[in-house]
This record gives C-alpha cells, sequence and structure tokens, in this order.
C-alpha cells in the first residue's frame, strides 16, 4: 500500500490551484490517505514498525514536497499557462526612422560628393554681406524687403551690409567659402533657410537647400549642364530629361531654371506635372565676375558655375508628398511611410 502511495504522490499533476487543493485534501487532510495510514501504524507487528515508520515518513514527505512544488509552479502563472512565456519572441523594438529631407539630402550629397564636390557650412543667423551684398545683390533689391527676410530686430544699424538676417538662401555659404580659399573650388552646401512666408501647403517660413559651387579656370555653361544632367538621372531615374530655361538671379549670369521630364508620366504629361511633362527643380547660372570679385577672386583667370535647389521640392516629387507642413509636423504615421527608404 505504501508503494504504490509513493508511487503516487511522486507523479502528481494539477492544472489549477483548485486542483492542487483537492490533492492535499486526498493525502494529506485529517481523513486523507496517507493522514489514515499513519493512523492504521499502530497495528502494524513490532518488528515492522521501524521499518513501515520510516516508508510512511518518506511517504508523507514527499507528498508535502510534490504538492508544494505544484504550488509554486502556480504562483507564478496566470490562467492555464505560465506567466512567462521563454519561448516566445521579444517584443519588435521601435526604431526611429530617418526625416524624408534627411533621406533625400543625404542622397544629394552622395551624388555631388561622387562628382567630387566637398561639403561646406555657415551659419544661419548671417549677416546682410554675405546672404546679399557679396551676392550682387543691389542695395534696394526687393529681396532685401521685410517682406521676405526675417531680420535679427537687436542689430540693425546704418550700414545695412552689418544688418543680421536669418539666411534667405544657401548662397551665403559660397560667399563665405571664397573669402577663405582659392580656386579650383568644388563645394556643396546644404542647409535650413528662412522666408517670411505664410505658412499653406506650397510654402513655409521655413525650408532646405542645396547650393553647389565650382570655379576653376575655363569653367563652361556645358559643365554645368553636364553636371546637372547627371543629377537629374541619379536621383530620378536614367531616362530622365533636362530642359534649361532662361532666368535671373543677382549673382549668376547667365542664370538659368532647369525643368526635369516628369518622371511619374515619363515627360508624357500627367496631373502631377499639370500636363506639362516638365517640372521645376533648381536654379543656376555662371557666377557673376562682381560676385567672384567681391569675395577675392580674380574674375579674368577664373569662372564658375553655381546652382541650389530646395530639398523639400526634390522629396515632394521623388516621394509624391503634396503638403509641405508634413515635413515639420512629426506625425510618425507620416515619417514611417520613408522606412524603407532610409
Ligand atoms: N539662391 C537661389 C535661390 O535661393 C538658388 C540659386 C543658387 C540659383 C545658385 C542660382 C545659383 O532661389
Amino acid at each position: 500500500k505504501i508503494e504504490k502511495l509513493l508511487d503516487e504522490v511522486q507523479n502528481l499533476n494539477a492544472h489549477n490551484a483548485e486542483e492542487i487543493e483537492a490533492l492535499r485534501l486526498k493525502y494529506l487532510s485529517k481523513k486523507g490517505e496517507i493522514t489514515t495510514l499513519m493512523a492504521d501504524f499502530r497495528n502494524v507487528p513490532a518488528e515492522q514498525k521501524k521499518e513501515v515508520g520510516m516508508r510512511i515518513n518518506e511517504l508523507k514527505q514527499t507528498a508535502i514536497e510534490r504538492i508544494n512544488a505544484l504550488k509554486e509552479q502556480f504562483e507564478t502563472t496566470e490562467g492555464d499557462g505560465p506567466a512567462m512565456d521563454l519561448t516566445r519572441s521579444p517584443y519588435p523594438i521601435r526604431l526611429g526612422t530617418r526625416h524624408p529631407l534627411t533621406i533625400v539630402t543625404n542622397e544629394i550629397i552622395d551624388i555631388f560628393s561622387r562628382m567630387g564636390f566637398v561639403l561646406a557650412d555657415g551659419p544661419e543667423v548671417e549677416d546682410d554681406l554675405h546672404v546679399f551684398t557679396k551676392m550682387n545683390f543691389a542695395a534696394d533689391h526687393p529681396a532685401r524687403d521685410m517682406q521676405d527676410t526675417f531680420f535679427v530686430e537687436q542689430s540693425q544699424t546704418g550700414d545695412v551690409t552689418k544688418n543680421m538676417v536669418l539666411r534667405s538662401h544657401t548662397s551665403s555659404v559660397q560667399a563665405r567659402f571664397m573669402e577663405n580659399s582659392q580656386p579650383p573650388i568644388r563645394i556643396i552646401a546644404p542647409g535650413r533657410v528662412y522666408r517670411n512666408e505664410a505658412i499653406t501647403a506650397r510654402a513655409h517660413c521655413f525650408f532646405h537647400q542645396v547650393e553647389g559651387l565650382y570655379v576653376d579656370k575655363n569653367v563652361s555653361f556645358t559643365d554645368l549642364k553636364q553636371v546637372l544632367l547627371s543629377f537629374a538621372r541619379e536621383m530620378f531615374g536614367t531616362d530622365t530629361k533636362i530642359r534649361l530655361r532662361p532666368s535671373y538671379f543677382p549673382f549668376t549670369e547667365p542664370s538659368a531654371e532647369m525643368d526635369i521630364s516628369c518622371h511619374i508620366c515619363g515627360g508624357k504629361g500627367c496631373g502631377f506635372c499639370k500636363h506639362t511633362g516638365w517640372v521645376e527643380i533648381l536654379g543656376c547660372g555662371m557666377v557673376d565676375p562682381n560676385v567672384l570679385e567681391q569675395c577675392g577672386i580674380d574674375s579674368k583667370v577664373y569662372s564658375g558655375y553655381a546652382f541650389g535647389m530646395g530639398v523639400e521640392r526634390i522629396t515632394n516629387l521623388k516621394y509624391q508628398v503634396s503638403d509641405l507642413r508634413m515635413f515639420s509636423e512629426n506625425d510618425t504615421r507620416f515619417l514611417k511611410e520613408f522606412e524603407a527608404a532610409n
């Protein structure tokens, strides 16, 4: 009997706390099987008492240990299964994603780096001298007007060139770089710029530009065109075509605006390019000799080209984002859409 019970209690099992309690009652309570066995002990012949007593104690101890072990197991569990499932895969860790403007800026930098351009940088709070004067803006040029440019109030002086502004384009980096170096110069200047415009789907009070500048002997408009064509093809696909339209900037002469064949419809015409087959992406031109001279470079020896593009514009075209405000709202649902492009 003892041997049979011992075998039983060694293999006890339960699925919940009630079942454990039932086992405890069955074996260890006042009327439990083991307790009853112990009550019968006095009927055991004297010569067997020692042996049987040891066996019963062993049985009781085993039952207690087994039931306690079952209890312990269920104390750390919930319902029917263990609370901690060690076979479960870890929670997915949410990684941040790069901002679409960062992704596109990096891509632009990458493309021009491969063509030999190096990075240049300058301050966002800049003086008029570098934003306008050295860039050949006439003293009464409308871009100097309060309506376009944010002025830093405390710094307005009698000398217009000392006025501090939030730079309205990254061309100021051209001026700073040329002041401090001699050709050959081949730089790319990415950065944030500010303009006093009402915030709408199509305009913002700040946006991002990448500007390029190349100054050397015998730099020609053909060089400019080829570099821009290579860029357009790398950015928007190898069958992209470009088109240059005459334009005007104070710091370039001649100046042009560049369109690319619409990469959505392949130039056939769609709602995206307003059925013209072309979309504008940047301004460019040959550096005006006045700019070179103002920055300490001999315009009789050197010539150069410059171009500047809005990163938001490139991103809008590339990823078909229609509302500029999305870029600064930090809506993670929008940002997560660029996960694959990271
Ligand atoms: N600075 C011009 C702008 O902000 C862009 C540009 C740069 C045009 C260089 C020509 C050459 O619109």
